[in-house]
């Protein structure tokens, strides 16, 4: 297997000028989509939308009025939507829902991929679960995608990154996956990756270090959300 990563989003807006052909991708937003994502498939959530712009979320919602319509905007709840991007609110009350999301970097980089063959969505939530799927296909080519805070590298994207590809055994790696690695290698247990993020900071300075320590908990959804035709649902459902 050949693993590589996307570590800044400037390399994300470049992902549909790049061969995607025979490449899973998986896609890491911790803090928090592609973690209150996990959290709702794992709670029976039917399928999630995940829009590019707002505009194209309430376009969406015009399609699917049903729709539970969720997102943010500088880590805030966006104006008029049903819910905001806590992972928290991502739970029961998305049992059998469609959801449809947009955030700052987290939708944006699922959407970036979807000329891949295979899209997964990563968080420290279903890491495990991640890493089983990865070696049952026999993954030829991988490509960890880590979505980033606004224009810059997350930590907590890079950690999970790290932590993925020391649960998959034997591979030959780019320098950014050796480099996914050693952040992991880096910090003694989650919890202390992400809180020691500018984000996991910034999320607890206003007040949602609740959302920290939930996107922190290893491996406690034995689940896999994959994209196709930019809608995300759970494997195997
Ligand atoms: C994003 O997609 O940029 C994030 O998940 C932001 C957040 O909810 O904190």
């Amino acid at each position: 297997m050949l693993i590589d990563a996307v570590l800044t989003p400037a390399e994300i807006a470049l992902l549909p000028q790049r061969d995607l052909s025979g490449t899973t991708c998986v896609v890491f937003d911790v803090l928090r989509a592609t973690s209150s994502m996990i959290s709702a498939l794992a709670h029976g959530a039917a399928e999630i939308h995940p829009a590019c712009t707002i505009e194209e979320a309430l376009a969406l919602k015009l399609r699917m009025p049903d729709a539970v319509l969720g997102g943010e905007r500088n880590g805030d709840p966006i104006a008029g939507f049903d819910v905001g991007n806590s992972p928290l609110e991502y739970r029961e009350a998305m049992a059998g829902r469609r959801i449809i999301t947009t955030t700052t970097n987290g939708t944006v980089a699922l959407r970036a991929c979807e000329l891949a063959p295979r899209v997964l969505v990563g968080a420290l939530l279903n890491i495990a679960a991640l890493a089983t799927e990865l070696r049952a296909e026999a993954t030829k080519r991988l490509l960890l995608i880590c979505a980033g805070t606004f224009e810059t590298f997350a930590l907590e994207d890079a950690y999970a990154a790290g932590l993925l590809i020391g649960q998959l055994g034997a591979a030959t790696m780019t320098d950014a996956a050796l480099t996914a690695r050693a952040v992991a290698a880096a910090y003694a247990d989650p919890l202390t990756a992400l809180q020691t993020a500018r984000n996991g900071q910034a999320l607890a300075a206003s007040g949602r270090a609740a959302d920290v320590e939930w996107c922190a908990q290893l491996s406690k959804y034995n689940v896999v959300g994959q994209m196709s035709a930019g809608v995300v649902r759970l494997l195997n459902a």
